[in-house]
């Protein structure tokens, strides 16, 4: 049988998280009198929570203390955490856990590459914690996507060689981390924002089990 490493985002791919954090960076950003559009956005999506202040803050022109940098990052993440408190499995993304049963009939690793720190608090709130033998998220990188670093590190987690690990990722950032990492790229969303992946699908719900197969044979 042949093995494959499949590794998952978490905000956007897994769980419809990305919103929630558009809107905790919205509020904040006006706090600061920056404006940014949610094409800007798309420019956030996968990246770190200290690199998505530092864009929010160069857009709006603004240079702030050490002091009120940290203090906005706190305000971010409790706003963020507000808005995913009362999260369920509601907030799944359609067709995610066909997939994921697909891959675990079929006995192949599956692996979590998130930027967010928040991830482990919302794969147990979704109730999906238990379906991935590897969770690398926020807390154990050091270089956020689109270094490759995350992927890497979950590939090692997982036992597979980079070229047999197939990514989703609904990010700019995270499909340009995959396929520095020498991996299968697929990209959730839309094809004039994920064109540099190796494929793009709308959502899960595009994604045959057929397709799942020939990823695991080719
Ligand atoms: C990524 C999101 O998954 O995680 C980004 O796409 C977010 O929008 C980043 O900034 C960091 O997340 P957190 O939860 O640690 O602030
Ligand atoms: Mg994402």
């Amino acid at each position: 049988m042949n093995k494959k490493g499949f590794i998952f985002d978490l905000d956007g791919v897994i769980v419809d998280t990305a919103k929630y954090h558009f809107l905790a960076w919205q509020r904040l950003a006006k706090g600061l009198d920056i404006d940014f559009t949610e094409e800007e956005n798309e420019q956030l999506k996968g990246v770190s929570r200290v690199r998505s202040l530092e864009k929010i803050l160069a857009w709006g022109n603004k240079t702030i203390s050490q002091d009120l940098f940290n203090d906005l990052m706190g305000k971010k993440n409790e706003e963020y955490l507000g808005f995913i408190a009362d999260m369920d499995t509601d907030e799944i993304l359609p067709d995610v856990p066909r997939v994921l049963n697909v891959l675990k009939e079929k006995h192949q690793p599956i692996a979590l590459g998130s930027a967010s720190k928040n991830a482990r608090t919302i794969l147990e709130r979704v109730h999906l914690i238990s379906d991935f033998n590897a969770i690398v998220d926020g807390n154990d990188v050091s270089k956020a996507k689109p270094d490759p670093e995350v992927f890497l590190i979950a590939a090692k987690e997982i036992n597979v060689q980079p070229e047999d690990c197939i990514v989703f990722e609904d990010s700019v950032a995270g499909v340009t981390a995959a396929n520095t990492a020498n991996m299968i790229s697929i990209g959730i969303g839309s094809k004039d924002v994920l064109g540099h992946a190796n494929y793009v699908f709308k959502d899960f719900t595009e994604i045959t089990d057929d397709f799942i197969k020939s990823l695991i044979e080719n």
